[in-house]
């Protein structure tokens, strides 16, 4: 099978996976800033945060992801094997992608914590975190489109 023709379907639909993740990345913490410095535990408040939280992670942030990962990886395998060995650009935005993912990772945590009403980190906490998924997707569309090395 060509596999290259499939090229421009794959990353169509891998650009559009990064969108739906990126959204979900930056809008998740928006909700524990209001979630730290408004909900206390118990009030009905921080009933409704958890489920906009749970349905945000569980609907949107983690298959986002998945399809991302997924649609990204097929993007590379269509363009053939030399593709990675020729770009170290790919190398450098990959490296980010990880971190991004870890940063998933921990907004996961993060929410676990607040439907058992365990959170302890303030809203300035949250607020600042909000920057590092921005950061890094500069740091990534400038890799893939500017491909400076
Ligand atoms: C999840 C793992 C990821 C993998 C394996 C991956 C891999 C790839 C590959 C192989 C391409 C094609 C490059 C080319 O044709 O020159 C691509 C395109 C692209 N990726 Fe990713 N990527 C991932 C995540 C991301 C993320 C998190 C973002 C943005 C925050 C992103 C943004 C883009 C964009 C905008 C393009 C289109 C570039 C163009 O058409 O020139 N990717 N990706």
């Amino acid at each position: 099978m060509d596999l290259l023709a499939w090229y421009p379907w794959f990353k169509a639909i891998h650009v559009m996976s990064v969108i739906a993740w990126m959204a979900a990345l930056l809008y998740l913490p928006r909700l524990f800033v209001y979630h730290a410095e408004r909900g206390a535990p118990g009030s009905e408040l921080s009933e409704t945060f958890k489920v906009m939280e749970r349905k945000l992670l569980r609907g949107i942030m983690n298959p986002a992801m998945i399809s991302s990962w997924t649609f990204g990886l097929l993007t590379l395998v269509s363009l053939g094997p030399g593709f990675l060995a020729n770009s170290p650009w790919l190398h450098a935005k990959l490296l980010l992608v990880v971190l991004m993912t870890g940063y998933h990772m921990a907004c996961a945590r993060f929410r676990r914590d607040f439907a058992e009403d365990a959170n302890r980190r303030s809203g300035r906490f949250y607020r600042m975190i909000n920057e590092i998924p921005a950061l890094l997707m500069v740091g990534i569309v400038i890799l893939v489109i500017v491909q400076p090395f």
